[in-house]
């Protein structure tokens, strides 16, 4: 097993409460952190190679040393945990279970940035971990490491958890931004980014819940030190929520770069393909990236083991950042049909839509109509063209990235399942059946 740098003392008895997280080393990162200063800390961030683990991983350091900084003016420090990525579920589970954690990331991470008032957006169906934050954030005040003058250091914070309304696109961050200032969560145009623009017009930093958690590992053993684990630019660890068809479904910390295969069917991890069966497709990052086929998600198609990494995961062919995304890992089995399941992904897209931008309004409902009627046996060759062409017009050309979140995973699935789409067309009375699937395609 590799290092646990977050949910080391995951396991530990009442350690979502402020004593016995504190009785296991909670909270020295701000007592450290308190004592540097502010530029200080995001140096150790920059040095640790921290990358965003909401799914773009963009340099965190990076981003917090891009805050603009006028004089007099308020910034902010905003917590993203809006998380709604279909098979993504570590963020919910690390505010559950190490509400702490969060908590003492968001002192440190605020008091690197200047910031006086912090939110943490937590996804609206989350109440009971909205719950759980709410007690820790009343300790942390209670105990000295929130609110005014924090441990003496002239240093002062208040720290506010807000329910999102249940929509998907409140993830993005200025769907977000606008949400929290309680408008409709419509995405702005960036620029410009929220790190000179964001809450309330005013200079802002938003990161994703796991990213703020890390600064806490960060900052106890030192930037260098943390860049010292995984590979190349992907460094530390990472939590990966896994499901689909394994025998070992569930949330693990991995130290980045562990090979694909060894994630899979390695009884430390996920234990290999339930009820016996073959694999046949990976969707490694959440369901806006590309789904690969089994001989892609082991090997790249230059032959080399497929790493858990920003690097190694990143030829989808469509994607310009990485398919790492939000780490959601879903594995299908042999008997998923790919039609359907490129179908559904698509019904979930065309109804989280905002409707702001037409090739997105427009384009995921015709992915959404073409995709059922090729699905259901109605479908003709020209319509697998249809959907790779209306695919092509989304990207690009939309505010946000919902549009090619809905457009690269229909385009991959047809470049690397046409048989199958075509298989449809060409037996649509078999494909209809209750359970049918094509297993041309199975390597
Ligand atoms: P992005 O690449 O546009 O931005 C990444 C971050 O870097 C943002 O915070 C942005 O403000 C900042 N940034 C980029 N360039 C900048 C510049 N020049 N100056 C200042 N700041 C800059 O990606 P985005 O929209 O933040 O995230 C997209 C990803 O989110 C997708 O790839 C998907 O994997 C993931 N996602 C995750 C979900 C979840 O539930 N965790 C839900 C939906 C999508
Ligand atoms: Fe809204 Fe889609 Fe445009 Fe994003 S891409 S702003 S979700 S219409």
């Amino acid at each position: 097993m590799g290092r646990k740098l977050l949910t080391e003392h995951v396991n530990v008895e009442g350690i979502e409460t402020f004593a016995v997280y504190r009785k296991h080393g909670g909270y020295r990162a701000v007592e450290k952190a308190l004592k540097m200063t502010p530029d200080e800390v995001v140096e150790e961030v920059k040095k640790s190679g921290l990358r965003g683990r909401g799914g773009a991983g963009f340099p965190t350091g990076l981003k917090w040393s891009f805050l603009a900084k006028p004089e007099g003016v308020p910034r902010y420090l905003v917590c993203n945990a809006d998380e709604s990525e279909p098979g993504t579920f570590k963020d919910r589970y690390l505010m559950s279970k190490l509400p702490h954690l969060l908590i003492e990331g968001m002192i440190a991470g605020s008091y690197a940035l200047g910031a006086r008032t912090s939110y943490i957006y937590i996804r609206g169906e989350l109440l009971y971990v909205l719950r759980i934050l709410e007690k820790a954030i009343a300790e942390a005040y209670a105990a000295g490491f929130l609110g005014e003058n924090i441990l003496g250091s002239g240093y002062s914070l208040d720290l506010h958890v807000h329910p999102g309304g249940g929509a998907y696109i409140c993830g993005e961050e200025t769907a977000l931004l606008e949400s929290l200032e309680g408008k409709r969560g419509n995405p702005r145009n960036k620029p410009p980014f929220p790190a000179v623009q964001g809450l309330y017009a005013r200079p802002t930093v938003v990161n994703n819940v796991e990213s703020i958690a890390t600064v806490v590992p960060i900052l106890n053993m030192g930037g260098d030190e943390y860049a010292k684990i995984g590979v190349g630019k992907s460094t530390g660890t990472k939590l990966f929520s896994a499901c689909g068809h394994l025998n070992k479904p569930g949330i693990y910390e991995l130290e980045l770069g562990v090979p694909v295969e060894e994630f899979i069917y390695s009884d430390e991890y996920c234990g290999g393909i339930w009820k016996g069966r073959e694999l046949k497709a990976v969707v490694a990052g959440g369901s806006s990236v590309p789904i690969l086929p089994k001989e892609l998600i082991l090997k790249t198609a230059a032959g080399e083991n497929r790493l858990m990494t920003y690097e190694s995961l990143s030829d989808g062919g469509f994607v310009t950042g990485t398919m790492l995304g939000s780490g959601g890992f879903i594995a299908m089995d042999e008997t998923t049909c790919i039609v359907k399941n490129t179908w559904n992904f698509s019904r979930f897209y065309h109804h989280e839509s905002c409707g702001q931008c037409s090739p997105c309004r427009e384009g995921t409902g015709w992915l959404e109509k073409v995709l059922h009627r090729l699905e259901h046996g109605h479908g003709s060759m020209h319509d697998i063209d249809l959907v790779v062409s209306v695919a092509k017009q989304i990207e690009g050309n939309t505010i946000c990235p919902l549009g090619e979140a809905a457009a690269w995973p229909v385009a991959a699935a047809v470049r690397h399942f046409r048989d199958e789409f075509e298989w449809h067309v060409t037996h649509p009375k078999e494909a209809t059946q209750p359970g049918a699937v094509y297993r041309g395609n199975l390597v």
